[in-house]
């Protein structure tokens, strides 16, 4: 099982940047198809737009469009709920009966769970008691298949950057990495927001940070050949139950 993960696009129409934020996606999605194999699937952890306008999720979608690989989007604490719901609403993977957008995935080897960390008044994250519940009751199923999950904020102290904590709180994290490990079953949580690639765990179950995919907005020292450059992850579950993870860097 093969999960292209991006994130952090953070489509913005009236940037200086908004041409190469547009080039950066749609670089990585040429990149994704061109894989070999193909990924099964391709998982957006959200700030998939900039200010949660309608009219940049219409240009995020064009650009999904040409994906030859199913995609899953999920909220960033820059996106909007409802036009993100509304954009993507012909994909037929959302929950209409919630407002928050977590969803699972269950047509693939893994089961995998997007979850929704947004608090529309912060860019930390939040995942108060009815997400919980929501969380746990998608976990627990008869089906027995290790699940792989997906935040935009992550669930671990993130020591590269100025602020290791991405929730408001210590025991709001806390809240959310005991949900995660709910039922045992979770083989890995991969999440972005930092705009920095890094790697922890939750209790000992394998978690990572990748880059924003938005080459003028990503954190960190990167060489001067990998200016315009875009990057993201590619996760493969490996048949000892393990997950290895690539970071690839695609062409201009
Ligand atoms: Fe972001």
């Amino acid at each position: 099982m093969i999960i292209a993960q991006i994130s952090d696009t953070h489509i913005a129409l009236d940037e200086a940047d908004t041409d190469q934020r547009l080039r950066d996606f749609a670089n990585v999605i040429d990149d994704i198809n061109a894989l070999n194999p193909v990924p099964d699937v391709i998982v957006h952890t959200g700030d998939v737009v900039h200010n949660g306008r309608s009219d940049e999720y219409a240009a995020a979608v064009d650009i999904l469009k040409s994906a030859n690989t199913p995609v899953y989007a999920m909220v960033g604490n820059k996106d909007d709920r409802s036009n993100l719901r509304a954009a993507f609403a012909e994909c037929g993977y959302l929950d209409e009966a919630s407002d928050f957008i977590d969803y699972a995935v269950e047509n693939l080897p893994l089961r995998l769970i997007m979850l929704d960390t947004l608090n529309p008044d912060s860019n930390k994250g939040d995942f108060c008691a009815e997400r919980v519940t929501r969380l746990t009751g998608m976990i627990e199923t008869d089906d027995e298949r290790p699940v792989v999950i997906f935040t935009h904020h992550p669930a671990f102290e993130v020591s590269v950057g100025p602020d290791p904590m991405h929730f408001d709180s210590p025991e709001t994290m806390g809240t959310l990495r005991r949900a995660l490990l709910h039922g045992g079953r979770t083989a890995g949580v991969f999440s972005g927001h930092v705009h920095r690639a890094t790697f922890g765990d939750i209790e000992g179950v394998p978690a990572s940070v990748m880059s924003a995919v938005s080459t003028t907005l990503r954190k960190g020292e990167y060489p001067p050949h990998m200016t315009g450059r875009a990057v993201y992850q590619v996760h493969r579950f490996d048949t000892d139950g393990k997950f290895i993870t690539e970071t690839r860097i695609v062409g201009v």
